[in-house]
């Protein structure tokens, strides 16, 4: 049984042990290190499966082979954008109490999830020995500490909140540049929709209409109403949320039905081929595009396609995190420990983030890496005067059964196009999350 103190006390040892004055001897045989425990193998689950995520993992996997020549690396990824279909195969191995060695989760509510259900194991211990504490944001380190104990190892930001748009479409559909509003946007997918044969707003798998609904809901309402909804006893039944579903059911009208099956990626193609005006999609797809090839689409930022905020959306990060976890009874805990070694280091996160579209967690990172698209988003995140808002749809600001019941209510406004029906569905989803 190990015992691990809480965050204050770990403070202090952490910074005893900087100055070698507490060797590890007095705590017993390197008793949280996972080196007791086995590291013969370790089975990473995430559902980075797709050009860029699947290329930013297998660089840091190549880099954690170097480090841990003996440790078999299992790549247990399961496809399905946004988790959807992974985060369903996890919650059952939990139950079953057949944990991988490492999952990805999102930092803040939908960590809270495994955490409140008792399946993780906190590391207080492994950020004081790894001197992790100063290396994260603090508003970071606040979304993955729960009752003084802090629960995951965040590997990057992504943005959720961004337009990509093809310029040769705008222009040809007369709009002189990226819209600023919600109502600048819904004329200029007018626009297209009016002056060309291409499809005005891409859209995939229905879990991207509920990423579209978190951008419209805060480029209509503001980042500060758009943060409240996420507070408890949160209203959603105001004049202002009523809007913005109108908004998003006018949205809706131009995007494409039959790409429904698709998921993200063929949404987001669908820019860079020049067959879509706009997607709002996050920047895992800026991975996507400029990836090598045949990996990735080979595609050139301004050529074949841009960015902007989402309309109504400019100077507010909507930000998510991924982070790897240490579940309880991990078979190879010694093997994940490893892991979360690599995915909290400067070197893995500055190898895996280029590739995967994001910037890293750790504020330390190699600025000169962060190129194109990236470097407008390591400096936008890091600039003084921008407003943080919390993606609903990755986990920050909603837990796993709210973030059903959104989906459950968007699935049904697909179907019968109600917004009274959607706005009753969201208010109830509100009501029940027990968070
Ligand atoms: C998000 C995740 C990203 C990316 C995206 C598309 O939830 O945080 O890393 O994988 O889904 O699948």
């Amino acid at each position: 049984m190990r015992v691990r103190a809480p965050r204050h006390r770990l403070k202090v040892f952490a910074a005893v042990a900087m100055t070698g004055a507490l060797a590890l001897a007095g705590c017993g045989a390197n008793e949280d290190d996972g080196s007791d425990d086995d590291k013969s193998e370790v089975e990473v689950f995430s559902w980075w499966t797709g050009p860029g995520e699947a290329d930013g993992l297998k660089a840091m996997q190549a880099d954690f082979a170097k480090k841990n020549p003996g440790t078999k690396f299992t790549n247990a990824a399961i496809a399905g954008g946004s988790g959807t279909q992974a985060k369903a195969v996890l919650a059952s191995r939990l139950q079953n109490n057949k944990p991988p060695d490492s999952f990805q989760g999102h930092a803040g509510a939908e960590l809270l999830d495994y955490i409140k259900a008792g399946q993780i194991e906190p590391l207080d211990e492994f950020f004081a020995r790894n001197n992790l504490y100063s290396v994260y944001p603090k508003q970071l380190l606040d979304q993955i500490t729960y009752k003084e104990h802090i629960y995951s190892v965040p590997v990057n930001i992504h943005r959720s909140n961004v337009l990509w748009y093809n310029p040769g479409i705008l222009e040809d559909a007369g709009i002189d540049g990226p819209p600023q509003s919600i109502a600048d946007f819904i004329t200029a997918l007018k626009a297209v929709d009016d002056k060309t044969d291409k499809v005005p707003l891409s859209l995939g798998a229905q879990w991207t209409a509920d990423h579209l609904l978190e951008n419209v809901l805060l480029g209509s309402l503001g980042t500060d109403a758009y943060n409240a909804l996420w507070e408890p006893g949160a209203v959603w039944d105001t004049p202002a949320v009523t809007k913005a579903l109108h908004e998003f059911g006018q949205i809706m009208r131009y995007t494409t039905l039959e790409a429904a099956s698709t998921d993200w990626q063929g949404a987001a193609k669908a820019v860079v081929d020049g067959k879509a005006a706009f997607n709002i999609m996050g920047d895992w797809a800026y991975g996507y595009f400029v990836g090598e090839a045949p990996n990735g689409l080979g595609k050139k930022l301004d050529t074949d396609f841009k960015y902007a905020p989402s309309p109504g959306t400019e100077g507010t990060y909507m930000w998510l995190s991924d982070s790897f976890t240490l579940p309880k009874n991990a078979p190879h805990r010694g093997g994940a420990i490893a892991w979360l070694k690599e995915v909290s280091s400067k070197e893995g996160q500055d190898l895996f983030n280029p590739k995967k579209g994001s910037i890293p967690a750790r504020t330390d990172g190699d600025k000169s890496l962060y190129t194109g698209y990236l470097k407008y988003a390591l400096e936008r995140w890091t600039s003084p005067d921008i407003k943080l808002a919390g993606s609903f749809w990755h986990g920050v600001t909603a837990n796993n059964k709210w973030h059903t019941d959104i989906d459950t209510a968007v699935g049904l406004f697909l179907q019968n196009k109600d917004v009274g029906k959607l706005q009753q569905g969201l208010v109830n989803a509100a009501k029940n999350s027990g968070q």
